[in-house]
């Protein structure tokens, strides 16, 4: 071995500071996008609020600046490739660049499948998949162009598992997690990942609001819960998030990453 360093001096410390990048975060306003958000931020980024509730974006936007960091609302409706499009744009001609894009922007349906309204499917796979693949295209654009960048999208344990009345979330979550496959295989050569992160079950505004309206489903995914009545805490999936965002998984692409306190392992 030789007589220098194993690694660089001080190289640890850089490995999952954000300083200097700025991210763009799709449902940035609420639930896991906010603390997402605000957790790239306290990691040095500067942040992208984007969601298709304006006020609610402004309102995290100020949360994280009270925190100490950098964040700008930006309205847009993921589902809108025009929009979406133009958001890139502004993202870029307003805070200078974009190094990272999480896509949180999300939502759920709860249905036998049997009665399941098609126009629910069409929403659902609209928001969650399509709402992923439009923003992974336009600013993907921009991260090929400068040569790198880092990808984080939401996909879910339904991704890989199935629970009732879910059938549209279950085949949109798959379909991130096999897009997100697709793309990093395109881009890898190109210096621009794309991973994603499968939550668990977590307590945030969207589980609050379908739990209310059927049980059925976090019944389900409640009852076999490796721990009983562990829900994940919002601030839970942070780590997951800085670490695909930085440059401490510069190898990992085309990775689905489970933050799932267990739930798979069976
Ligand atoms: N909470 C969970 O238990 C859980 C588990 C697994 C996966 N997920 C996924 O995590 C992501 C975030 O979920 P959450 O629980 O934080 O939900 P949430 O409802 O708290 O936040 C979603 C955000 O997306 C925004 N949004 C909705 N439609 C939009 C659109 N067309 N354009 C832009 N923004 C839009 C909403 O305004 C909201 O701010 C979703 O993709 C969800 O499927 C959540």
């Amino acid at each position: 071995m030789s007589a220098g360093p194993i690694i660089p001096s001080g190289y640890v410390s850089t490995l999952f500071s954000l300083e200097g990048r700025v991210a763009a975060v799709t449902g940035g306003a609420s639930g896991l996008g906010v603390a997402m958000a605000a957790g790239l931020a306290q990691a040095g980024a500067e942040i992208a609020v984007l969601d298709v509730r304006e006020d609610a974006a402004a309102a995290a936007a100020a949360a994280i600046e009270r925190d100490g960091g950098r964040a700008v609302p930006m309205a847009v409706d993921v589902t809108d490739r025009t929009a979406v499009d133009a958001v890139a744009d502004r993202v870029v001609r307003e805070l200078g660049r974009v190094d990272i894009l999480v896509n949180s922007a999300g939502t759920a349906f709860r249905s036998p499948a049997e009665d399941f309204p098609e126009e629910e499917f069409d929403r659902i796979i609209a928001l969650n998949l399509k709402g992923t693949y439009l923003p992974c295209q336009a600013f993907g654009r921009k991260l090929l162009a400068a040569g790198k960048g880092s990808i984080v999208n939401v996909a879910s344990i339904g991704g890989f598992i199935a629970y009732p009345h879910a059938s549209a979330y279950l085949s949109s979550k798959g379909g991130v997690v096999q897009l997100t496959r697709g793309l990093a295989l395109e881009w890898v050569s190109r210096g621009v990942r794309v991973n994603a992160i499968a939550p668990t079950l977590f307590r945030t505004p969207l589980t609050e609001k379908v739990g209310k309206v059927s049980s059925v489903t976090s019944d389900f995914i409640v009852a076999r819960l490796p721990r009983e009545r562990r829900l994940g805490e919002p601030h839970e999936v942070v780590g997951a998030a800085i670490f695909l965002a930085s440059d401490a998984s510069a190898l990992v692409t085309g990775h689905t990453l489970p933050v799932d306190d267990g739930y798979l392992i069976a």
